[in-house]
C-alpha cells in the first residue's frame, strides 16, 4: 500500500488578508504543485489561539501575537503533497520577515517576526494536533 500523500495546515494571518497578498500566497503554494485540499475563512478566537499556539502561551512575545492572530480574519488551508511539511516551511522563509531569504513568501513580503503572513506545520506530529484542530471533519 503507497502511504497516504503528506498534509500540512497553513494559516495566511490577517496580515497578509488585510494586504491584499491572499490571492499571491495561495497562488505559490499552487504554482509548486501543491493540492489546497480545504480552505475556510475565519477568525480565531482567544480560545482557539491558546490551542493553536499551545507551545507559545508562555513566551513573553505571545501576548501581542494573540492580538495580532485575533484581529481579523485569516485564511486556514490544507495543503497536500509530497513531502509538503518541509516544502511549505521552505518556501515560507524564517519567522523574522527581516531575516527570511529573499525569494520566501516572508522574505518578498515581510518585515517584522511576529506579522509575518504565514503560519505551516512544523512537523508531522504538529500538522496531525493542527489539522484536528482547525479541520476536525476533514477524515485524516
Ligand atoms: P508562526 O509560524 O505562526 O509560529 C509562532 C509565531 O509567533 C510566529 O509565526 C510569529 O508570528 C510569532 N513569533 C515567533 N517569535 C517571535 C518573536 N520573537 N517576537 C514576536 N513574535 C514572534
Amino acid at each position: 500500500m503507497p502511504s497516504p500523500t503528506e498534509r500540512s495546515l497553513v494559516l495566511v494571518k490577517p496580515d497578509a488578508v488585510r494586504r491584499g497578498l491572499l490571492g499571491e500566497v495561495l497562488a505559490r503554494f499552487e504554482r509548486k504543485g501543491l493540492v489546497i485540499e480545504a480552505l475556510e475563512m475565519r477568525t480565531m478566537d482567544a480560545a482557539l489561539a491558546d490551542q493553536h499556539y499551545a507551545d507559545h502561551v508562555e513566551k513573553p512575545f505571545y501576548p501581542p501575537l494573540k492580538q495580532f492572530m485575533t484581529s481579523g480574519p485569516l485564511v486556514a488551508v490544507v495543503l497536500s503533497g509530497d513531502e509538503v511539511i518541509d516544502v511549505v516551511r521552505s518556501m515560507i522563509g524564517a519567522t523574522d520577515g527581516r531575516k527570511a531569504a529573499a525569494g520566501t513568501i516572508r522574505g518578498d513580503f515581510a518585515l517584522s517576526n511576529r506579522e509575518n503572513l504565514v503560519h505551516a506545520s512544523d512537523s508531522p506530529e504538529s500538522a496531525k494536533r493542527e489539522l484536528a484542530l482547525w479541520f476536525p471533519d476533514l477524515a485524516l
